[in-house]
């Protein structure tokens, strides 16, 4: 196979594309589609300051990596979760210094531990009821908006790629989770005071593009997935859908783009476009659905039981 560009080898082949690239072109080819992403959902404009959500893994340090070869403002930020095992989260967090040194890009860490005393499987073991997983999506969802809101930034962006997002489409679809799927988009706007934009410029890239990106630029990144089970269900929905992609190759993109069509021009969810009602959280003043606490405001209380999130989710 030879890169359609140059003739040289290719190093990788998208057959959803009909495409194989050499690596030099491919290096310039994912940043294009990035910044394709960023005009089409109108994510950001060049010069507003850009919170990127760095997890140590591939995706997102890749997609700051992007950003800042893009020349866009992008600062990371890291938060450690406190994760135990096998050292995941400081290991995590040595990549991003790592990554952050080597390009003198400016970022910062939130140690969760260190902020408010506990670490997730610690509040996840007093609080029953509550997951390590869930807790740890609680706890970033929140931590990530109120950095990006107290920073001044314009929008926070995160590195969920095109197999993260059709997973998750899919099992909305599959149970009709008709709330989500009216807020599952590539930007999403800060529709309340105290919520920040959110946006997801690798929309238009596959899962092994990303790897591959990684890999060729020599992004040295955390191979490991969370050590807890939240993967399990998500890791099934993808290796189905790759099935599908494998028989039908650009299946994946089609499935995705043809629901965000959809619901573009009204054909889907009219009833679950109706806007909730927010109200601030009396203690940290972010948007929930129930007046009183926030739901991660309530992590702290030590009464031991927890009923699940109110806040508003992705
Ligand atoms: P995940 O929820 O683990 O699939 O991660 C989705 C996105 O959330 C990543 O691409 C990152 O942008 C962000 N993220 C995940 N973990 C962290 C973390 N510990 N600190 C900062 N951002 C994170
Ligand atoms: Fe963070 Fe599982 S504990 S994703
Ligand atoms: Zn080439
Ligand atoms: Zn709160």
């Amino acid at each position: 196979m030879k890169c359609v560009k140059c003739g040289q080898p290719a190093v990788i082949n998208m057959r959803q594309h009909r495409l194989g690239l050499c690596a030099e072109h491919f290096l310039e080819w994912v940043p294009a589609q990035v910044e394709r992403a960023i005009e089409k959902y109108e994510m950001f404009a060049p010069g507003e300051r850009v919170l990127v959500a760095v997890s140590g893994g591939k995706d997102s340090l890749s997609l700051w990596d992007i950003l800042l070869r893009l020349g866009y403002p992008a600062e990371g930020l890291y938060i450690n979760l406190g994760i135990p095992h096998l050292e995941y989260s400081n290991v995590s967090q040595q990549k991003v210094e790592q990554f952050a040194a080597e390009r003198g890009a400016a970022f910062r860490v939130v140690n969760v531990q260190g902020e408010y005393g506990q670490t997730i499987p610690e509040i996840a073991r007093r609080k029953r009821g509550r997951t390590p997983c869930s807790t740890c999506g609680l706890v970033k969802r929140h931590i990530l908006n109120q950095v990006a809101r107290d920073g001044g930034y314009a929008v926070l962006a995160t590195g969920h790629q095109l197999d993260d997002e059709v997973a998750v489409l899919f099992q909305n679809t599959l149970h009709w989770a008709t709330g989500y799927l009216a807020r599952q988009a590539p930007t999403l706007p800060a529709s309340h005071p105290g919520l920040v934009r959110k946006v997801k410029p690798l929309i238009r890239l596959y899962e092994r593009e990303m790897a591959a990106y990684a890999l060729v630029r020599g992004i040295d990144y955390v191979y490991e997935e969370c050590p807890y089970s939240r993967g399990a269900t998500t890791l099934f929905y993808k290796s189905l859908l790759n099935q599908l992609e494998e028989a039908s190759p650009g299946a994946k993109q089609s499935f995705y783009l043809s629901f965000l069509q959809a619901r573009a021009e009204g054909h889907l969810l009219p009833e679950a476009a109706s806007e909730v009602e927010m109200h601030p959280c009396s203690r940290c003043g972010q948007s929930t659905t129930a007046p009183g606490l926030c739901a991660f405001c309530r992590l702290w209380e030590m009464d031991g039981i927890d009923h699940g999130d109110t806040e508003n989710t992705e």
